[in-house]
């Protein structure tokens, strides 16, 4: 098999087959609880003397194999799946932080991130920080926001919604500066166009519900990182807050990982396409796409990605007006929240997936009320472009 080549990891990745059954695809190990041989076996598993598996909560065989597969991928030690991408963020911050403690984050954050560090950690007496739009560059800008207390710095490339590309390499030196992780929300990109900790990052989060799945069809999150990391937040968060991933939910992500590879490709390919027409259509005023080289970060974009991957912002000539007639009219795309699905989805930020922002806090992330997202899927391009423009004219 060939060394070192990501397309064949992510289908051949770390499976083994069972040496009777033989099985091409891994099983699911779909059972609660596990049996001891006797009661030493037993105590000796907990007591931390002997191995085995106890409860599905603790540790399955089915999900391990999708967390060897994420750190595979991710190119470092450990991994932990987890019920839902905010499960993921969640169990971050609180084995990082704790009461009297902040962190430091980029101006543009998926909104259910942005209500977890700005509203619901409050209750914990941890703090959010946010950095002001387009200054997420300015070193002395991150640098004022941190102090003692300063527990991690988290930020999201590519962005959502507005498709902001943050250098990882300069968060990740300002981190380590300062004896910090800086944690990187890769779903946008996935592993196969980004590997944030072979830039510098420490952990890596995604809600896998997104491109790893990439059909629609489960939600899930990973939090990929070195080995003591993963296994402090394991032990401090996952044993105890619980949101664990379902084996048939990790057997599914399994599934879908092992087709990342072309469809990261077609939807990479794909977007470039409707991303140039968009931009020179006489009634779209604003295009954000980090494969265009009118994008501020398209540059930065070519450095840390291997592909510019499948989301796209734009603005319609007319406000929001004429952006909701474009969503009400679209007959392929469907109008629906999430990404990274086959099907081309199209959704309006500032009322959906990010109206946990007040208007004055979404002015300040930059995310305007005209933005309209496209997740372009993987159809026949010219057939995306043909009903975007029938329902832009
Ligand atoms: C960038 C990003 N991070 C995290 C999440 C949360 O993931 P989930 O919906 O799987 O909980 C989302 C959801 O849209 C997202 O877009």
């Amino acid at each position: 098999m060939p060394k070192n080549s990501r397309k064949t990891d992510i289908v051949h990745g770390i499976h083994t087959c069972h040496i009777t059954t033989m099985d091409l695809v891994p099983p699911i190990h779909l059972t609660s609880t596990f049996r001891f041989r006797d009661a030493d076996h037993g105590a000796g598993i907990f007591g931390g003397t002997d191995t085995g598996y106890v409860y599905t909560r603790i540790g399955n065989p089915t999900v391990d194999l999708l967390a060897e597969k994420m750190a595979l991928l991710e190119e470092t030690q450990g991994a932990v799946p987890a019920a839902s991408g905010m499960a993921a963020v969640a169990s971050v911050a609180l084995t990082l932080a704790g009461a009297g403690d902040n962190m430091v984050c980029c101006s543009t954050l998926y909104g259910g991130t942005f209500a977890l560090f700005n509203q619901d950690l409050k209750k914990f007496n941890i703090e959010g920080r946010f950095l002001p739009p387009f200054q997420c560059c300015d070193d002395g800008q991150i640098r004022k926001l941190m102090d003692a207390r300063t527990r991690f710095l988290f930020i999201e490339t590519p962005a959502n919604p507005t498709l902001d590309i943050i250098d990882i390499e300069r968060w990740a030196a300002i981190a380590a500066s300062a004896g910090i992780p800086l944690v990187v929300d890769n779903t946008f990109a996935s592993p196969y166009l980004q590997r944030p900790i072979a830039l510098g990052a420490d952990i890596v989060v995604h809600s896998a519900t997104k491109y790893l799945g990439g059909h629609g069809d489960i939600i899930g999150g990973v939090v990929v990182g070195k080995g003591e990391i993963i296994e402090r937040i394991k032990s401090e968060y996952f044993s105890h807050f619980g949101a664990v991933m379902s084996p048939f939910n990790a057997w599914l992500f399994l599934r879908g990982i092992k087709t990342l590879a072309v469809r990261m490709e077609r939807h990479c390919q794909n977007a470039q396409k409707v991303a140039e027409w968009l931009e020179q259509h006489p009634k779209i005023s604003r295009v954000f796409y980090p494969g265009l080289p009118s994008h501020p970060g398209h540059k930065t974009a070519q450095k840390q990605m291997d592909g510019f991957g499948g989301m796209i912002a734009f603005e319609v000539k007319g406000g929001i007006e004429a952006g909701k007639a474009v969503m009400n009219r679209v007959k392929l795309c469907i109008l629906a929240v999430s990404l990274g699905d086959c099907e081309t989805l199209i959704q309006h930020p500032a009322s959906m997936t990010h109206a946990t922002y007040t208007s004055a806090e979404r002015n300040a992330a930059g995310i305007t009320d005209g933005l309209i997202r496209l997740s372009v899927g993987i159809e026949d391009v010219d057939d995306i472009i043909e009903d975007l423009d029938q329902a832009i004219r």
